[in-house]
């Protein structure tokens, strides 16, 4: 079931090491995202950092990626896990110090590995300098104009100035206490309103302003100078506001856009000046830096305006990842994704998961009878049968990595980890959970810290350099079901998910037609998705519930499972994929 051959003959690899240098890596490469808190604890205090992570960058490029993208290491309160900044300019003392993260992004290059950031353009914390000083502020001040504050409606501004809803359920309208007090409110009086999409730990700064803008310049740069090779952009579809802050009153589900560019606050027309101006300082550099968006516009057109040449490079393929274990809605997502990306000139990239969605293993478990939307309101108290999902997703990950363009793996998925669901609600850290007064539980359960080896927790996540016994516990608990799934148990052993991950990106590598490029599908039978790159490979999965008879005189070179021997002919089962050499 795995590799059966590993030189290629149709490609010598110097073929494919020059068609390599003549593509920017950026258009073909595969991405390894590193959520710091839950990576490799390194001082044993149960929390992931920059010291785990750099011990841990052989491992990463032992498994073949290109690249690797670590969530936001800056200092935060950590009220949304990092994503509410407290200072662009350091790293959070939990995770390091700015010489560590230097000497990782050194160290990462030397392996052949470019380094990806976050930048969080929409909000800061409420504990950025910028934010304590609006607060400390006039309504009216320069140091409030970076935000988005307004009066409130009412006769005393006791309202929301409108109707809008944060992401993580509830309003997304603070109001704030001025500074100055009076009789009747000594410790200060109720003010202001100021804006929060997410967390009302995470103020929305204000696009408008040119203080805002002029920073995000400076905080590229500075990341930039110091090696980091490109950026991913949260929430990239937000930023900029209709200026008169409407009502959303009509639009039945605010947060998913799809609109025309005119929705008040997601995926506008005017966000794009924001990245064209980003594109500049990115060109700027000898060895240009790149951008990788999260938008979330559910509509591949729109998501393309996003890569118009002068903008972004690549944006992550939600469609994808949201799409129904179903021959028919994928093939459409695919060739939807392949049109709009044609039409702008932009690679495509695929992905399973991330930090914020539900695992796949966790998602295809499920009956696949509607989109798998990420959101865990989606999966919980749905039957479950986890070898299907497991089935499924190494079969996603083999087509995933043979479709044209770049790709994402979330940490844990070439472990073919679970969703944790089960996590003591007293564990529980997302703002999702506490906003939505515990209706939802949040993000948690794919965060959870990666099982490295051993037969319990912490499973070699929290290991110090001397190797004395760690003094913390992992931030979210793991449970015991890890044992088996920890890398250590999976190193080797060519039945793995690690294995048929580390054998897929060894392949791709030396294959000629992966990576950047066309593809073309062919006539698999119902319910099977049948491409063929040039030059010489196919990749065919059965999404249909009969096992179905594979090209003859095809070699196989990867397969998500074992395959059958039928009367003569090879079978591919169902919920399998693999790769040929035609
Ligand atoms: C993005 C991040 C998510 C975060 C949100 C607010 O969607 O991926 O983790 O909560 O933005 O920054």
């Amino acid at each position: 079931m795995t590799l059966t051959a590993t030189t290629p003959t149709a490609t010598t690899g110097a073929q494919r090491a020059a068609s390599r240098l003549a593509t920017p890596w950026w258009r073909e490469a595969v991405v390894y995202q590193v959520y710091i808190r839950s990576f490799a604890d390194g001082d044993g205090d149960g929390t992931g950092d920059v010291t785990g992570l750099r011990a841990r960058l052989p491992h990463l490029a032992s498994l073949g990626v290109d690249a690797i993208w670590i969530n936001p290491w800056y200092p935060s309160p950590l009220a949304d896990s990092g994503y509410d900044v407290a200072d662009y300019r350091a790293v959070e003392p939990l995770f390091g110090d700015l010489e560590q993260a230097t000497a990782m992004i050194a160290e990462a290059h030397g392996l052949g590995m470019r380094v990806i950031l976050d930048v969080v353009p929409n909000h800061l914390s409420d504990e950025h300098v910028w934010f304590q000083a609006a607060l400390a502020s006039a309504p009216g001040s320069p140091e409030r104009a970076r935000f988005i504050f307004r009066d409130g409606r009412g006769e005393a501004g006791e309202l929301p100035p409108n109707d809008w809803t944060s992401h993580f359920g509830g309003p997304a309208w603070t109001r704030a206490v001025e500074a100055v007090g009076d009789d009747a409110h000594p410790a200060g009086q109720p003010g202001q309103w100021y804006l929060h999409l997410f967390n009302t730990k995470q103020p929305d700064v204000d696009w408008t302003s040119e203080d805002v803008r002029a920073e995000y310049d400076d905080v590229l740069r500075f990341w930039f100078d110091r090696g980091v090779d490109g950026f991913r952009i949260d929430v990239a579809h937000g930023l900029t506001k209709h200026a008169d802050l409407p009502d959303t009153g009509e639009i039945a589900n605010p947060h998913r856009p799809f609109g025309a560019g005119d929705h008040p606050f997601l995926d506008r027309d005017d966000v794009h000046e924001v990245y064209r101006r980003w594109r500049a300082i990115a060109d700027s550099y000898d060895d240009p830096k790149v951008f990788v968006a999260e938008a979330w516009t559910g509509d591949p057109v729109r998501l393309g305006l996003y890569l118009r040449p002068d903008e972004l490079h690549t944006a992550f393929n939600f469609d994808f990842l949201v799409s129904a274990w179903r021959e028919p809605e994928l093939r459409d997502v695919i060739d939807r994704t392949l049109a709009a990306h044609r039409a702008v000139g932009a690679p495509p990239t695929w992905v399973l998961s991330n930090h914020d969605v539900y695992r796949e293993v966790s998602r295809y478990a499920r009956e696949q009878d509607r989109p798998q939307l990420g959101g865990e309101e989606d999966f919980t108290g749905r039957p479950a049968d986890l070898e299907v999902g497991l089935r499924r997703a190494r079969a996603a990950a083999l087509l995933m990595l043979a479709l044209p363009g770049g790709a994402y793996v979330y940490q844990g998925a070439e472990l073919g980890l679970p969703e944790v669901e089960d996590l003591p609600e007293e564990s529980l850290q997302d703002p999702v959970w506490f906003q939505s007064g515990g209706q939802r539980r949040g993000r948690d359960g794919c965060r959870v810290p990666l099982p490295w080896s051993g037969a319990e927790a912490p499973f070699g996540f929290s290991e110090r350099p001397d190797g004395a016994a760690p003094t913390g516990q992992p931030w979210l608990p793991q449970p015991a079901s890890f044992a088996g799934l920890t890398v250590a148990d999976q190193d080797g052993d060519p039945t793995s998910t690690l294995e048929l991950y580390r054998s897929a990106l060894s392949l791709r590598r030396s294959l000629e037609a992966l990576g950047d490029g066309a593809m073309e599908w062919v006539d698999g039978g119902d319910g099977v998705l049948a491409l063929t790159r040039e030059p010489g490979f196919a990749c065919w999965v059965n999404l249909s519930t009969q096992p179905v008879a594979l090209p003859a005189g095809a070699e196989v070179l990867l397969a998500s499972g074992p395959l059958d021997d039928g009367d003569g002919d090879r079978l591919l089962p169902t919920d399998t994929a693999v790769w040929l050499r035609r």
